[in-house]
């Protein structure tokens, strides 16, 4: 059974995929409001996860601006940068999943980021969503990889991409700056064979 079923978009969103209990969503920057609320509730769970970022980040119209850029690159096929929400409650975000830097040519390649909302922890939400939107990449922009770096502290991450059949491939030392200083990283990949000839 298909793990993801493109739907009727959302209000303010131009592409919707629904999967068992969620809705990914891309929205336009008149979600602003929403995006912003659900990255306040969250900035101090999300800090240690994060890069540093300043209070204005926090506000509707720089978020607003963040979306505006999120809808260009999904336009131009360089990024599909999903907001995640349940079936249940389709107007409440509670996460962020984004295919980002899409290489296309020889390469067909992209990075994955993640996070999730602090109260909806546990119940397998960002596995589902994962799982999906990696099909769902797979299917319509046929890339052939698909990386996920994760700080090798973070258990958590590090049980979800590896749940989703995501396979070590490297150890990148002071990799990515995060709350404020270069980290190292797990360098985590998922490959699709179907597309090698
Ligand atoms: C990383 C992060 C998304 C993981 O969240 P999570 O809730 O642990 O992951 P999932 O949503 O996939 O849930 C998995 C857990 O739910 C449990 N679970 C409960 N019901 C489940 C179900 N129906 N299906 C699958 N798992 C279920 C699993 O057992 C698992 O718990 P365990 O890891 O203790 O065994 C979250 O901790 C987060 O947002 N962290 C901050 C940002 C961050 O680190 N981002 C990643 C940077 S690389």
């Amino acid at each position: 059974m298909a793990r993801f079923e493109i739907v009727h978009p959302l209000p303010e969103s131009c592409l919707s995929v629904q999967t068992k209990r969620l809705l990914l969503a891309v929205y336009k920057p008149s979600a602003a409001a929403r995006v912003t609320d659900y990255l306040v509730r969250n900035r101090a769970f999300h800090t240690p996860f994060t890069q540093k970022h300043s209070d204005r980040y926090f506000t509707v119209s720089e978020q607003k601006a963040y979306l505006k850029s999120d809808l260009y690159q999904y336009r131009h096929n360089s990024q599909v940068g999903f907001w995640i929400s349940t079936i249940e409650e389709p107007d409440v975000i509670i996460g962020r999943l984004s295919f980002y830097s899409i290489i296309g040519g020889a390469m067909m390649t992209s990075f994955v980021g993640y996070h999730l909302d602090e109260k909806c922890q546990g119940k397998g939400y960002m596995l589902e969503a994962l799982q999906a939107g990696c099909d769902f990449m797979f299917k319509y922009y046929r890339l052939h990889r698909i990386q996920a770096d994760v700080m090798p502290t973070n258990e958590k991450s590090l049980r979800v991409v590896q749940k989703t059949g995501f396979v070590k491939m490297g150890y990148n030392v002071r990799y990515m700056e995060i709350d404020g200083s270069y980290k190292d990283h797990v360098m985590y990949v998922l490959l699709n064979p179907s597309v090698e000839k």
